[in-house]
């Protein structure tokens, strides 16, 4: 899909060089693991090598960008071709996904006002359109599907590798065309940390395992959380888990567009410090996602952004006792016109097996 046009919504610069593979799929729908998109003045290319010279003519056959393909000097070539127009005076780029190597290269080979406009380019992102919704909650069905099915796998004795295996075996065969990022699975004390190192350590009875997955399906991630038990939990467990899974539904229950994001943020913050565990909620409560498993808007208490219909954000609560347990339950949220649509279905009552 052509979402080209959009970058006239910035208003910034006279023309516009994407270099990102992110940012080249989300513009132009073609995926392709090096190239570039300049768009100037409602004129768009595709430039590329090629190996993706053929299948890139076919994709935009029709459509109102014109594809060059070639060795880098031929590209160079291009890019000074194009952007040496008279009526270009300053080139936006993406300053928060270019390397200063890449920078160098682009601003040697053309005298004109280069200007950063990454994390202008990035927000044309976070409100979704009806494919890229439909893409999301498909990459979600995937992934609660893998989870019912790995309650049925997860044994003591297993390794925290093994659950890691099983679980994106599952995400695979269940449609995910990979996964969205570094599967997490936390179990005992390792599950304490937020973001913890997959280990060799086997579950045993009276772990909690924590586990953050998620899938890419047609390029759009998925994202959630569910923490279970291995055999009984601690009272203290319990309590843990119900003080989270509390400040998670607070949170959702007050999700809406018009609503600001630290506003969401300390509603579940502050259930969490009520309950005597302010130093043990370590992060964020949630984020925006789409072709990046981590996009605006962000929530948490520095963020003033103001969420708006059709973005998708997750809720993540979570509580952290240093060196015995961890908790955190993430949902995928659609924010609708009126109300929101929670994508996740996995049950969120605390599970025992
Ligand atoms: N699910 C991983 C993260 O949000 O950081
Ligand atoms: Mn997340």
């Amino acid at each position: 899909m052509l979402r080209i046009d959009k970058l006239k919504q910035l208003e910034i610069c006279d023309a516009y060089f994407i270099s990102s593979s992110t940012n080249r799929y989300y513009f132009c729908g073609f995926k392709s693991s090096f190239g570039y998109v300049i768009y100037t003045e409602g004129n768009a290319y595709f430039l590329t090598d090629k190996r993706y010279g053929e299948e890139a003519r076919a994709f935009f056959n029709g459509q109102s960008i014109k594809v060059i393909d070639g060795n880098k000097n031929q590209l160079n070539d291009a890019i000074q071709e194009i952007l040496s127009s008279a009526s270009i005076n300053t080139v936006g780029y993406e300053d928060n996904r270019t390397s200063c190597s890449d920078f160098n290269d682009l601003s040697g080979l053309i005298n004109k006002k280069f200007i950063a406009v990454g994390k202008q380019i990035d927000k044309l992102r976070i409100i979704k359109d009806e494919y890229e919704l439909a893409q999301i909650e498909a990459a979600q069905k995937v992934t609660d599907k893998a989870f019912a099915k790995i309650l049925t796998i997860i044994k003591g004795g297993m390794t925290e590798k093994d659950i890691c295996a099983e679980l994106e075996y599952q995400l695979k065969i269940n449609g995910a065309d990979g996964i969205a990022f570094d599967t997490i699975i936390a179990s005992g004390s390792n599950s304490s940390l937020p973001h913890a190192s997959l280990s060799k350590r086997k579950i045993e009875n009276g772990d909690f395992i924590v586990m953050d997955f998620g899938a890419k399906y047609n390029g759009y991630c998925s994202d959630m959380t569910r923490t279970i038990s291995l055999g009984k939990p601690s009272a203290e467990m319990v309590k843990v888990y119900e003080t989270v899974l509390k400040a998670q539904t607070l949170a959702i229950n007050a999700l809406k567009a018009g609503i600001n994001c630290k506003e969401i943020y300390n509603i579940s913050n502050n259930y969490i410090s009520a309950n005597g565990y302010e130093k043990q909620f370590l992060h964020g409560l949630g984020h925006g996602l789409g072709l990046e498993i981590h996009e605006g808007p962000w929530i948490n208490n520095l963020s003033d952004e103001i969420l708006e219909k059709n973005t998708v954000v997750t809720i993540e609560p979570g509580i952290y006792i240093e060196k015995s347990f961890g908790v955190r339950i993430e949902d995928l949220i659609i924010i609708k016109e009126n109300g929101i649509k929670n994508l996740t279905n996995a049950d969120k009552k605390l599970i025992l097996i």
